[in-house]
């Protein structure tokens, strides 16, 4: 017996890093997939990190295929809400129902002091990081509901949604806006057994963080940073005497609020952060 044997997972940003990890591990203990990935680069993100491709959500199809799970899976943009929610639907049409979700796609926009953060980056972040959030929720909620055997989602955070992150300041914002989302939703949802929590990683070893311009934001003055040379700078924030964490770590996070192990766990922020926010 899986620990989610016989359940349906809906999850955003599939198509690699974290989202992909989520859902093998949930596959591997018995979940079908509904995968959402925009899957393609985002214009005003290209100064910070390349974007996921659709050979990426292709890989995360057939590594969950190779699992004997089924996975529906669709380019689709979480800003975009009838996109979003006709993904979803038509992977609730074929798998027959959902139970998991998984609101994990988004972006890290970073590097000014937030006098000089421009706008157009404001809205990017918080349109994908928070306002995507929500209308993954928004889609899934009727399902839910409606099915009547209750649920559990799970909003991806970050220790930059409880701690203040100097030259972050969007994407700070808009992690702290999940955890209200959560919170909200945990309230609202709870007598149908639905069940909201957040988890808040630290640094993850995803092309997310594993790029220059991140290794740069600890490192103004070095041209062309390395891994090895972010390494220990990273590992000065966390409490335990590693850089970073890997996505399996966030995955069995993930899994664990996912399963009956965690039936009356609602409302909470699961730290998978290596002491950060304690420091
Ligand atoms: N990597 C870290 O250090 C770290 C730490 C804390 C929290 N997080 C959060 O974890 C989550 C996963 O990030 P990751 O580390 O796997 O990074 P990643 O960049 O590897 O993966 C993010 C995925 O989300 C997708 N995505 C982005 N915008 C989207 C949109 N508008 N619609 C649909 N899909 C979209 C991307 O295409 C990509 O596949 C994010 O919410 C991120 O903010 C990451």
């Amino acid at each position: 017996m899986g620990r989610v044997d016989g359940k349906v997972a809906f999850i955003t940003g599939a198509a690699r890093g974290q989202g992909r990890s989520h859902a093998l591990r949930l596959a591997q203990e018995g979940a079908d997939i509904i995968a959402v990935d925009i899957a393609e680069s985002i214009p005003g993100m290209d100064k910070f990190y390349p974007g996921a491709t659709e050979e990426d959500l292709a890989e995360t199809v057939r590594q969950v295929e190779a699992l004997d799970r089924r996975i529906v899976a669709t380019k689709a943009d979480v800003r975009d809400y009838d996109a979003l929610k006709s993904a979803l639907d038509a992977g609730v049409a074929e798998l027959g129902h959902v139970d998991i979700v998984s609101a994990n796609a988004g972006i890290f926009a970073f590097g000014e002091q937030s006098q000089l953060v421009t706008d157009a980056e404001w809205e990017m972040v918080n349109d994908i990081n928070a306002k995507g959030v929500w209308h993954t929720a928004k889609a899934v909620i009727p399902h839910l509901i409606e099915q009547g055997t209750g649920g559990s989602i799970i909003l991806t955070s970050s220790t930059a949604g409880l701690k203040g992150t100097p030259n972050v300041v969007a994407y700070t914002a808009s992690k702290h806006a999940v955890v209200g989302i959560m919170r909200t939703l945990a309230l609202e949802l709870a007598p149908h057994r639905i069940r909201v929590n957040t988890v808040h990683p630290t640094g993850v070893a995803t092309d997310m963080i594993l790029n220059e311009a991140t290794f740069r934001l600890f490192m103004p003055d070095v041209e062309h940073p390395t891994k090895e040379q972010a390494a220990p700078i990273f590992e000065t924030t966390n409490a335990l005497p590693i850089p970073w964490v890997e996505p399996i770590d966030i995955s069995n996070a993930v899994l664990f609020l996912a399963s009956d192990e965690a039936r009356y766990v609602t409302g909470t922020e699961l730290k998978v952060d290596a002491g950060y926010t304690i420091k």
